[in-house]
């Protein structure tokens, strides 16, 4: 329904019936690193959803730019420009959801993890402000390493005394685009009818694509799952890679992270069945404190986390072989943000 939204959206000659929602509540969307590559065309998609009324475009610079082009576009939200810091309370103050792509991308040879280093700074310095302005907030967290920088948020948000885990939310649907759009391919289906679930977290083996619950299902053979497990483990350094050194995806992860986005508000605003896989706190699951899986989204966030329902064989084997590297990742989020 989300993707027929935002297709319809490209469809549309004229976006005046993108008016037309000015009953839906008033909701104030802030994206932070809103002037970086992936920033500025989620800011673009942002001002494009009717959900919004009011867009805040913060970075350390450039977002007068951004934003000054961005409401130009004949939409409904109102949208105003803050940067550098002393503006980010500002930015902040009365927000229901910040998306936070902020942060240094990978060039080719580097893993995710290579980047903790300058993000979890980012991210931390975000949060803290995110606790202080708007701590009721939902957090779509895009900077990797998503399964660090999502740690390190909780634990900022529990020591500012804010923290809800029904909030904070990993933003995994680039994992779940990709899926969908390799297992169209090779099931030779129409990628619009096609759903695949993803869990475990983001990075490498930890994402977990399970096509034996995908649909349509054709007979693909165990190579031809085993080439798109693969393939979508991959699909960031594919993007790294061709890039070759000017950063990794934008234009696919602010598709992405829009459709996510427009989840959580139409979760917000009470949408029944709003189900999205994602990476958040999670006790059912598995034994890890966060883990990425379907979950229900509602007026306060996360409804419900939903089971993994059967694996097959190779996706039990895939759910072991992760479980190490996920819980490393999250352990080092949780001691950067105690210890610095
Ligand atoms: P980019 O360098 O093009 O843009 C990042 C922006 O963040 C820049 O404009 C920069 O000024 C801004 N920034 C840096 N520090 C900031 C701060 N303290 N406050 C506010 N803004 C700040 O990078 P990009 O390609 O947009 O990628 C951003 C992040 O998203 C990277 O960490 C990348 O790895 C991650 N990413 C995640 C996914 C995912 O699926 N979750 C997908 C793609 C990229
Ligand atoms: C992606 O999956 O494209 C992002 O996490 C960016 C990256 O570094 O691969």
């Amino acid at each position: 329904m989300r993707t027929a939204m935002l297709r319809s959206l490209l469809r549309s000659s004229s976006a005046a019936r993108w008016f037309s929602s000015s009953s839906s509540p008033e909701r104030k969307v802030a994206v932070l690193g809103a002037a970086g590559g992936i920033g500025q065309p989620l800011s673009l998609l942002m001002k494009l959803n009717p959900l919004v009324s009011s867009l805040s475009l913060y970075d350390l610079a450039g977002t007068p730019g951004v934003a000054a082009d961005t409401s130009h576009v004949n939409t409904r939200s109102q949208v105003i420009g803050y940067a550098g810091e002393d503006q980010l309370g500002k930015a902040l103050e009365g927000c229901d959801l910040v998306i936070i792509p902020a942060g240094v991308p990978r060039k080719p040879g580097m893993t995710r993890d290579d980047l903790f280093n300058i993000n979890a700074g980012i991210v931390k310095s975000l949060c803290t402000a995110i606790s202080k302005y708007c701590p009721h907030a939902i957090v779509n967290m895009i900077s990797n390493p998503v399964n660090s920088t999502v740690p390190i948020a909780a634990e900022v948000f529990k020591k500012a005394g804010t923290y809800n885990e029904k909030k904070l939310f990993g933003v995994t649907t680039l994992d779940v685009v990709r899926a969908k759009t390799f297992y169209a391919g090779k099931a030779n289906a129409n990628v619009a009818e096609v759903n695949v679930p993803v869990v475990g977290g983001h990075a490498g083996i930890t994402i977990l694509p399970l096509f034996s619950q995908a649909t349509p299902q054709p007979n693909l053979s165990h190579d031809v799952i085993k080439a798109l497990t693969k393939r979508t483990q991959d699909g960031g350094t594919e993007v790294v890679e061709a890039k070759a050194g000017k950063g990794s995806a934008t234009l696919s992860m602010a598709y992405a992270g829009a459709l996510f986005a427009d989840a959580c508000l139409k979760g917000l605003n009470g949408v029944p069945d709003v189900v999205e896989c994602t990476f958040v706190q999670s006790s059912v699951v598995t034994e890890l404190p966060f883990f990425a899986s379907k979950v229900r989204l509602g007026k306060n966030g996360v409804e419900e986390v939903l089971g993994l329902g059967n694996l097959s064989d190779f996706e039990k084997e895939g759910l072991e072989a992760l479980k190490p590297e996920l819980k490393s990742s999250i352990e080092k989020g949780i001691k950067f943000a105690n210890q610095s």
